[in-house]
């Protein structure tokens, strides 16, 4: 069984479906096979700045439900990056070294950080400054961190998004309409063209391939020659203008957000078809609900094989999906190459197999 370790757990960055698979699963296996303590640290790196931490200690009893449970039962942010931590007199302040005193002082020996790209190189950075022992754990609907084939969260967003679709099939055929779908996936379309394939749409734009409205208007007659009045168009959030133009809202908080492409291509269709369209923007739905079976278990995969790189001492490594394995690899690996839709891939060639617009010709 080896030494009783004492071990913390944090999800970062925006939530997703099946964290709390991974929290389960950490606790079933380093308390219940292990023998070891683990501590959830409540709202990431937030909660280890706080005095006291905010965290708590996890059992098995905790665990029984969680999982069913969309969301993260221990909180995350998006927010507050420690190394410019904006202070309520407008300042920005570092403040790693309360994180690694944080860390001290709830007497961790090693930390699962569960995130994506943004929070695991946040959180590598500040192990490599305080010498904490770091095991990383890919999470985001995303789909987009480096080194693994995927991320928890993904496939449940994908599913939402190609039900999405289904639900817009038939109202669209009803009234011989144009419906714009625009889904998540900041500047990665893994979302979109998924979900998009599975989900029976006619065109697909995603940020990796600049679209021509001509080839999307184009597209929309051909099916309406044929007697197909109706189309499906899937528009990944991230997606420029013709000009090249990001489309973004600001926040209450004044803060950047993608959305309003959807609207931008629906108003392009409607102007030069005279299609009836309508957009819908799937939004947070795509992040919340109960996970997916394949996120259930990716969860649970990913929650044994950290704890078993604790057990081995194996830090700085974040576990991975490939080839049909659980691997691990340096979180550094992980966080130099962001992972976009390969335009040589299966996904690319089978929707263009299919006759779907992806917009460029
Ligand atoms: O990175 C995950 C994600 O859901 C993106 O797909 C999306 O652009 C962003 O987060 C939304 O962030 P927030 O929850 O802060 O609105």
């Amino acid at each position: 069984m080896g030494q009783k370790k004492k071990i913390g757990i944090l999800t970062s960055g925006g939530d997703c479906a099946g964290l709390n698979a991974v929290i389960r699963a950490v606790v079933h296996h380093a308390i219940g096979n292990y023998g070891w303590e683990v501590i959830g640290i409540q709202e990431a790196t937030h909660g280890l700045m706080s005095r006291p931490p905010k965290a708590k200690a996890l059992d098995l009893a905790n665990v029984d439900s969680l999982l069913l449970m969309g969301g993260t039962m221990l909180g995350t942010t998006n927010k507050g990056n420690p190394f410019a931590f904006p202070m309520p007199d407008g300042s920005l302040c570092d403040r790693t070294e309360e994180i690694i005193a944080g860390y001290h002082s709830l007497g961790l020996e090693a930390l699962i950080g569960i995130g994506g790209d943004g929070s695991l190189a946040i959180l590598r950075k500040i192990a490599q400054q305080g010498n904490l022992n770091l095991v990383g754990i890919p999470k985001t609907i995303d789909n987009d961190v480096g080194a693994t084939e995927v991320s928890i969260g993904f496939d449940t967003a994908m599913s939402i998004a190609a039900e999405a679709l289904d639900r817009l099939h038939f109202t669209a055929a009803s009234h011989n309409r144009v419906m714009v779908l625009e889904v998540m996936g900041r500047d990665a379309g893994h979302i979109a063209l998924a979900a998009g394939i599975a989900g029976g749409a006619d065109i697909i734009l995603i940020p990796e391939i600049p679209y021509h409205i001509d080839n999307i208007c184009k597209k929309i007659r051909q099916r309406q020659a044929r007697g197909q009045h109706f189309c499906l168009v899937m528009v990944s959030e991230a997606v420029r203008t013709e000009v090249g133009d990001q489309v973004k809202e600001i926040s209450q908080m004044g803060e950047d957000r993608y959305g309003g492409i959807g609207k931008h291509i629906a108003e392009q269709i409607a102007k030069y078809t005279g299609a009836e369209t309508r957009v819908t923007v799937l939004g947070h739905i795509q992040r919340g609900g109960i996970p997916s079976p394949s996120d259930r278990l990716l969860g649970s995969i990913f929650g044994v094989a950290a704890v078993d790189l604790i057990a081995e001492e194996k830090y700085d490594q974040m576990v991975a999906w490939r080839n049909r394995q659980v691997i691990s690899v340096p979180i550094e690996e992980a966080i130099k190459t962001y992972r976009t839709v390969d335009l040589e891939g299966p996904l690319v060639k089978t929707a263009k197999g299919l006759g779907i617009c992806l917009g460029d010709d």
